[in-house]
């Protein structure tokens, strides 16, 4: 039987929100502890997504390659990682000015979309990072993918940038990608000992209703360990906190109603 691919953007245009964690460690649960085939892709110049995994072969073509040349097929973007089960597509700093070299081109938001399409059923899931803004970058992730995941550190400034990102997800449901929904809003960095993130949570359930994970990921140095060991955290240390924390946001995720 064909499987359905499920794209998901992690998205969020504030930086140092557990977007990139969020990534490795969401999909570390759903390919070690739920045995689900899954894609990540790097669209952020910074690479910290691509530095989360060890790649053997040489990364010869990047995310860069597949947005800006035509000929570039998704197939020759995509490397096996020290994670069974779990492939990439890396990216490249050559990202940091690719709206100048994308701005002039027809179909501009569609270009990840079209390119993805190829490998329609290969994979569970495909888990995009995106960098910290709201670029053609982003669009075209959100043009891609089925529904966005936005990891949000619990603050005042979150709250505000939450408005602009879900203005942007309503243009691009509107103009480019009518069934484009939302997975859920992860709060992020917890620090349990406070209690902000109980307030901003209220708040955030007044704004948005349900689309808000039951799951919260707290504010823990295994999540930091993990990463220069470049494992996901759920292999890191199993017995962890973090670690069944991002077990409980991927149950939610494959649960989630509209699957
Ligand atoms: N739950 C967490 N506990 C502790 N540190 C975290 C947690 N999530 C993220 N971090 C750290 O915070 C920093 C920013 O996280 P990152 O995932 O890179 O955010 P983004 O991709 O949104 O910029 C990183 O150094 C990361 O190791
Ligand atoms: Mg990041």
């Amino acid at each position: 039987m064909e499987i359905t691919t499920n794209k998901i953007s992690i998205v969020n245009q504030k930086g140092g929100v557990g977007k990139t964690s969020s990534t490795v460690n969401l999909a570390g649960a759903l390919s070690v502890d739920f045995d689900r085939k899954v894609l990540v892709i790097d669209l952020d110049f910074q690479t910290n997504l691509t530095d989360s995994f060890e790649i053997i072969e040489e990364m010869n073509k990047t995310s860069y390659d597949l947005l800006v040349d035509p000929k570039v097929e998704v197939n020759e973007t995509i490397y096996s990682t020290n994670i069974k089960g779990i492939d990439i597509i890396p990216s490249s700093v050559k990202l940091a000015d690719i709206d100048i070299k994308l701005s002039d081109k027809k179909n501009r938001v569609n270009i990840l979309k079209s390119k993805l399409d190829h490998i329609e059923g290969k994979y569970d899931f495909i888990l995009i990072d995106c960098p910290p803004s709201l670029n053609l970058v982003v669009l075209n992730s959100l043009v891609a993918s089925d529904s966005i995941l936005i990891p949000a550190e619990p603050g005042l400034y979150s709250l505000k940038g939450l408005n602009r990102l879900i203005q942007t997800f309503n243009t691009v449901k509107k103009k480019y990608n009518k069934n484009l929904k939302v997975e859920g809003v992860l709060l992020t960095r917890v620090d349990k000992r406070t209690n902000i993130a109980e307030e901003f949570e209220e708040k955030l359930r007044e704004k948005l209703g349900d689309k808000i994970f039951n799951t919260v990921i707290s504010q823990r140095v295994a999540i930091v360990q993990a990463q220069i060991d470049r494992l996901p955290v759920s292999l890191y240390d199993k017995n962890s906190k973090s670690a069944e924390e991002y077990i409980e946001l991927a149950r939610e995720v494959i649960s989630n109603e509209f699957r």
